[in-house]
């Protein structure tokens, strides 16, 4: 009866964590502006993702989406977006061919410039400002300048992520994500460790198959499907002006779609069924995803489904679940057995990394590679005990040599952690324990 979505109806209900915008007209006049750039994506490439999800959905293909937590303007560097690109596709080789499935690739990357936060205010010894909601609202530096939100930062935010993402088409379409090339992906650092040189020993076998497959005719030039090319790209959708000012109706089907990336999700924070973030993601056409912890019951799930994926496609929504490592033992049976038991079709995806972060003892916010595991353990287990499909996982990761996360191979510990800790948000994987992952990921896989 209501059904009267226009890509405006989100005005009308409320909207959570957006930024107090001190100047309104300028605010809207920024949004004016971007509402006349060009698209960053087409509705093609989010239908074509749309159909890998479908697929991974049923059992056939397995999602990999990581990234940061937060992009920032400082780290705006070819090398750090190549770096990201390098070890999300050696994690893709190593789920693919170890598990032999499709893997679908997608970056938390070239838009994720926007973080929801618990508090609206940030207190240090007695001053309070606003709390950082990542750069495309305000700087991080605690001063009563830096934090005040900015509406021109999204103006760069806008800027920053059309630069990555052509860079990410480069690569991708200009060879370096051919198979040809996994040795180079192998970076130096990690090379001579034990996941390095497990990765080297992936690399070699399909260097094998590759030669014995020139050898009967097929190679890069005539089959599409060594390149890997697609690689896709998403972001939390919160700010809401932002991305509205990029929706665009698609000329060939006469949807709007959200050009800001090709997946968009909404987060644990502002996923009210009545709330703004889930009218508006609710009538683009672009595949979504719906974070959900363990604030989350069966029945509010049902309601977000039915309301974000009305007809029931398969691709369209994507549940991605972050309890913890404890929580979900209790917490997703139920959701699971609620979604199955009403034949809702969605994609289920593991986000280990954001209930399991805490304080360490040395004060740095941080997670443990073992418990990140454990929380992984689980989701197969559970989706394997109710005949449903784990069909992809979502990390918080970086191709740097961090030291954010405890654990891992190198058994990082709390001492390590300040040696090279450089998130503006979460702590991230680094490019060792993220190989390390894909590996006991691609094991749990296979463990049918
Ligand atoms: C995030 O993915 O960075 C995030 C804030 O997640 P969630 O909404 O699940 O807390
Ligand atoms: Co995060």
């Amino acid at each position: 009866m209501e059904n009267l979505w226009t890509p405006e109806s989100w005005q009308k209900h409320t909207a959570m964590q957006q930024p107090n915008w001190p100047d309104a007209e300028s605010y809207e006049k920024i949004l004016q502006e971007i509402s006349h750039y060009p698209p960053l994506v087409f509705a093609g490439e989010a239908r074509a993702l749309k159909t890998q999800l479908a697929e991974a959905a049923q059992g056939n293909g397995f999602v990999i989406q990581g990234g940061d937590c937060a992009e920032t303007f400082a780290e705006f560097k070819a090398d750090a977006i190549r770096d990201k690109l390098k070890i999300l596709l050696q994690m893709a080789v190593v789920l693919t061919y170890g598990a032999s499935c499709n893997v679908v690739k997608v970056g938390r990357i070239a838009g994720q410039f926007a973080k929801p936060r618990s508090a609206d205010l940030e207190n240090r010894n007695g001053e309070k400002l606003p709390s950082y909601r990542g750069d495309a609202v305000n700087d991080i530096d605690f001063t009563k300048k830096s934090r005040t939100p900015n509406p021109k930062r999204m103006l760069r935010t806008y800027n920053q992520s059309a630069a990555t993402l052509n860079l990410l088409r480069a690569f991708t379409k200009g060879g370096f994500a051919d198979l040809n090339k996994v040795h180079l992906w192998n970076q130096e650092f990690i090379a001579s460790s034990p996941q390095g040189k497990k990765y080297e020993e992936i690399a070699t076998s399909i260097d094998d198959a590759l030669t014995f497959m020139k050898a009967v005719g097929i190679n890069s030039d005539n089959t599409t499907a060594l390149h890997l090319t697609e690689f896709f790209t998403s972001h939390e959708a919160l700010l809401l002006g932002y991305e509205h000012a990029l929706t665009r109706q698609d000329s060939i089907t006469g949807k709007w779609y959200n050009c800001s990336a090709h997946f968009l999700w909404i987060g644990d924070r502002t996923r009210q069924p009545d709330g703004a973030h889930v009218e508006f993601l609710s009538g683009v056409g672009n595949p979504i995803g719906l974070k959900a912890g363990s604030s989350i019951s069966p029945d509010e799930l049902l309601t977000l489904c039915e309301k974000l994926n009305p007809e029931n496609e398969f691709g369209r929504l994507s549940l991605i679940t972050r309890f913890g490592a404890d929580e979900i033992r209790k917490s997703l049976p139920p959701l699971v057995q609620a979604v199955k038991e009403n034949g809702k079709n969605v994609l289920w995806i593991c986000d280990p990394m954001h209930g399991n972060t805490y304080k360490s003892q040395s004060g740095f916010k941080t997670r443990h590679f073992d418990t990140i595991l454990e929380e992984l353990e689980h989701f197969f287990a559970i989706h394997r005990a109710e005949g449903t499909i784990p069909g992809g996982v979502h990390f918080e990761l970086t191709g740097d040599n961090v030291t954010e996360c405890l654990g891992g191979a190198r058994k990082i510990s709390d001492t390590d952690l300040e040696s090279r800790y450089e998130t503006a948000c979460d702590p991230r994987l680094n490019n060792e324990q993220s190989l390390e992952l894909a590996f006991l990921v691609t094991d749990l896989l296979r463990s049918k």
